[in-house]
């Protein structure tokens, strides 16, 4: 009898429970986000106006939204995370309003990420020498100017606009890899790639002062992942030397320290930023440390299957991410259990490690306020 109560109450706790409304952890009303392809909802997908590349084809998308969307990866990104913990819908890529004649509703947030976008533009890096192909020119300075032409849709007045942006949050990046992948991926040296740290930050820091002056007050800026981690950068840059190799992940060294010096002056730009802007509230995202978590001790966190190996690719490489054979292209691939691997495609992570990422900055781990360097909830 008395089991049998502690039964009925239980199960009607865990009833109550359940029926609740899922409340949203995070507390903002409207999110804007900028970025390339690690949190691209789409644009890229639309700019290329009918032509279908690797990414618009299965198995993009299979694991959650079972079609491809334009987004690169299994399933959700980072930013789908953050706007279900915010009880938002999925951002919508600003370039959708063209295509329908300006009826979708940017009230709640925009996505301004395009898939290959760099910080800086074509002529930046042809001056250098570095004539690289770019896979698109909307870099952060044209997704800041759609932003700007948004912005009257949004709100009108300054205190208007004021109150708005107030329950507002900015997602500026990650941005800057492709400036580094493109070279790097083109055979361009190391050193090359090294040399333009410094005029990527600065134009991350630009982008994201000009923000505040639009009238941003609540902005996340993350860092690079591990490159060195990446599958289609291991294969690239594949070695016999093991002295180039982390003894504990298997990641190459060198390819990690250019993330970390990108994460360094990130972050010394954010903090004179603060100076800049005292009213702002400005965090740091530490995808680096968050996703070393599942580099360092993959079985820890699930990722059972092979974690420097892409899920979905070709399979005559060390890494199943030579460029001969693409995800979504003739003769790949794809892992039987993408939930176990963090590598999706080479260039990009699955929906598991995303998920691992997005946990970390809302638990507030993985995110830190750049006035002091401690902890700092979205
Ligand atoms: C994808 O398909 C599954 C199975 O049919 C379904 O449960 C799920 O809701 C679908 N997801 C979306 C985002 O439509
Ligand atoms: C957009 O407007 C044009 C011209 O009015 C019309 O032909 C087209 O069907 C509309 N497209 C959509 C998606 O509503
Ligand atoms: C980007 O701009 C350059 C210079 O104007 C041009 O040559 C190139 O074709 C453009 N690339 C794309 C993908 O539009
Ligand atoms: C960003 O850089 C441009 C060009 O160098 C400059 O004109 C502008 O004032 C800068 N904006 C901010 C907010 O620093
Ligand atoms: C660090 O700064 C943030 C933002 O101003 C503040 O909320 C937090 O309490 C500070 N933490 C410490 C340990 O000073």
């Amino acid at each position: 009898m008395r089991i049998n109560m502690l039964f009925i109450v239980a199960l009607s706790f865990l009833v109550s429970v359940r029926s609740l409304p899922k409340k949203p952890t995070l507390k903002y009303e409207s999110i804007f986000n900028f970025g390339d392809s690690l949190s691209d909802t789409g644009n890229f997908l639309i700019s290329l106006g009918g032509y279908i590349p690797n990414i618009g084809r299965p198995p993009y998308g299979q694991t959650f939204f079972n079609r491809s969307t334009g987004r690169c990866s299994n399933g959700r990104l980072i930013i789908d995370f953050i706007a279900e913990a915010s009880g938002l819908p999925y951002l919508p890529p600003y370039l959708q309003s063209a295509r329908t004649n300006n009826s979708v509703d940017f009230k709640r947030g925009a996505n301004f990420a395009v898939v290959g976008a760099t910080a800086n533009e074509f002529n930046f890096f042809k001056t250098r020498g570095l004539s690289v192909t770019l896979l698109t020119n909307k870099t952060l300075d044209v997704q800041l100017d759609w932003f700007k032409n948004l912005k009257p849709s949004l709100c009108k007045t300054k205190p208007e606009c004021e109150k708005y942006f107030r329950k507002s949050l900015f997602f500026v990046g990650e941005i800057g890899g492709n400036d580094y992948n493109y070279p790097l991926l083109a055979f361009r040296s190391f050193k090359n790639a090294m040399d333009l740290v410094p005029f990527v930050i600065d134009k991350i820091i630009n982008v994201t002062s000009a923000l505040i002056d639009e009238g941003a007050v609540t902005l996340m800026v993350p860092g690079n992942f591990p490159i060195g981690c990446m599958a289609g950068l291991l294969e690239r840059f594949n070695d016999n030397n093991g002295w180039l190799y982390d003894s504990r992940n298997q990641c190459h060294k060198p390819l990690n320290s250019l993330a970390k010096l990108h994460n360094d002056k990130l972050n010394k730009g954010l903090q004179a930023l603060r100076l800049k802007y005292p009213h702002a509230k400005i965090m740091y995202a530490d995808y680096y440390s968050s996703a070393m978590q599942f580099f360092n001790s993959p079985a820890k966190y699930g990722f059972t299957g092979s974690v420097l190996k892409a899920c979905c690719g070709g399979r005559d490489g060390k890494y199943n991410a030579k460029p001969n054979v693409r995800c979504g292209e003739t003769g790949s691939i794809t892992c039987k259990n993408p939930s176990t691997y963090a590598n999706w495609d080479g260039m990009h992570l699955t929906e598991a490690a995303y998920r691992h990422i997005a946990t970390g900055l809302i638990s507030g781990r993985f995110t830190r306020s750049v006035y002091n360097n401690s902890n700092s909830h979205l």
